[in-house]
C-alpha cells in the first residue's frame, strides 16, 4: 500500500491489517505504552475545506507517534494562487514524509499522488472519506466483535461518507443497504461493486433499509460545497431521518453511527444522537487510532 486514497482500492487483507494495527495502537495509548514509531517524520496536511476531527486527530496522532504535523490551509499555500498540483506534490515531497489532503475534487488527490514521491492520504474529497470509513469499521468491529452476518444501513445522501462506508463494508463482506432519494445514489463504482458482490441494496425506503439492521448510519443532507441546495435538500430528504420510529425496525441492539458534524433535527433527531452518543463519540475517537495505523503503515513501508 503506497497511498490511502480509497477503501475500494485496498485489499481485504490490507484493511484487516490496518484495523488490527489501530486496535493495538489504541491499547498502547490507553495503557501508557509509548509507540513513537514515526520519530523525526513530518506530515503535511493540506485543507481546502473546514475540519475539526480530521485536523485535530491527524495532528495529535503524529505527535503521539513521535512525529510532527503541519497545517497547510490551501488558500495560504501558493496552490491557492494557482501553483499546479503536480508542482506542489513534487515540492512537498522534498520536505515531508507524507501528505494528507482534504479537497473538493477527488481527481486533485489522484494527481497529487501521481506526482508525489511520498505517501498521500485522502482526508476527504467530494467522492470519498476513507479515513472516516476505516474508523467506522473499527467501531463496528469493536461493538459487534466481528463483521460476520452483519447488516449496515446508511440513511440519507449517497455522499463521500456513504461511498466509503459502503465500499469498505462490502470489501469486508458486510451486507449494506442505503436509503436515499432518487438522484442521490452512491457513486457508479460503488453501485457496480454492489452488483458484483450482491451485498448492496439501494432503495428509496428508509424502513426497508433499516429493517433488522445491526448498524444505522447517517450523515448530513448537504455536504461542504452543497450549501446552495440546502433548502431544496431539506424538502427532498425530509423522510430520510434517523429517529426513534425508524430505529424501531432495526435490531434491538443496533448501534447508531454518525461521522459528525450533525445537523440535529435534520438527518438525526437530538434524542437519537444523545441516546447513542457513547457509540458516536467512540466512533469519533477511533478516527485517531485508525489514522495512526494508516500513518505508521504508509510511512514505515515507504
Ligand atoms: N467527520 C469528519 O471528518 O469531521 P471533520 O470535518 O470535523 O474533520
Ligand atoms: N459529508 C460531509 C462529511 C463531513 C465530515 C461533508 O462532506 O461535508
Amino acid at each position: 500500500m503506497t497511498n490511502f486514497i480509497s477503501l475500494g482500492s485496498c485489499t481485504k487483507e490490507e484493511i484487516t491489517g490496518l484495523l488490527n494495527k489501530a486496535d493495538q495502537l489504541k491499547y498502547e495509548l490507553k495503557n501508557g505504552i509509548e509507540h513513537k514509531l514515526l520519530s523525526g517524520k513530518s506530515l503535511g496536511m493540506i485543507f481546502s475545506k473546514s475540519s475539526t476531527r480530521t485536523r485535530v486527530s491527524f495532528e495529535v496522532g503524529m505527535y503521539q507517534l513521535g512525529g510532527n504535523a503541519m497545517f497547510l490551509p490551501s488558500a495560504e499555500l501558493q496552490l491557492g494562487r494557482g501553483e499546479p498540483v503536480k508542482d506542489t506534490a513534487r515540492v512537498l515531497s522534498r520536505y515531508l514524509d507524507a501528505i494528507m489532503i482534504r479537497t473538493y475534487k477527488h481527481s486533485e488527490i489522484e494527481e497529487l499522488a501521481r506526482y508525489a514521491t511520498v505517501p498521500v492520504i485522502n482526508g476527504l474529497s467530494d467522492f470519498a472519506h476513507p479515513c472516516q470509513a476505516l474508523g467506522d469499521l473499527m467501531t463496528i468491529r469493536e461493538y459487534k466483535t466481528s463483521f460476520k452476518s452483519l447488516k449496515v444501513c446508511f440513511i440519507g445522501d449517497g455522499n463521500n461518507v456513504a461511498n466509503s462506508l459502503l465500499a469498505g463494508c462490502m470489501k469486508m463482506g458486510i451486507a449494506v443497504s442505503i436509503a436515499c432519494p432518487k438522484g442521490h445514489e452512491p457513486l457508479k463504482s460503488v453501485m457496480e461493486t454492489g452488483k458484483e458482490t450482491g451485498l448492496l441494496e439501494v432503495t428509496n425506503d428508509p424502513v426497508l433499509a433499516a429493517k433488522e439492521a445491526d448498524v444505522v448510519y447517517t450523515d448530513v443532507w448537504y455536504s461542504m460545497g452543497d450549501e446552495k441546495s440546502a433548502d431544496a435538500r431539506r424538502v427532498e430528504f425530509k423522510n430520510f431521518q434517523v429517529n426513534d420510529s425508524l430505529l424501531s425496525v432495526a435490531k434491538p441492539d443496533a448501534i447508531v453511527l454518525h461521522c459528525l458534524p450533525a445537523h440535529r433535527g435534520e438527518e438525526i433527531t437530538d434524542e437519537v444522537l444523545e441516546a447513542h452518543s457513547e457509540e458516536i463519540f467512540n466512533q469519533t475517537e477511533n478516527r485517531l487510532h485508525a489514522q495512526k495505523a494508516v500513518l505508521a503503515t504508509l510511512m514505515l513501508n515507504h
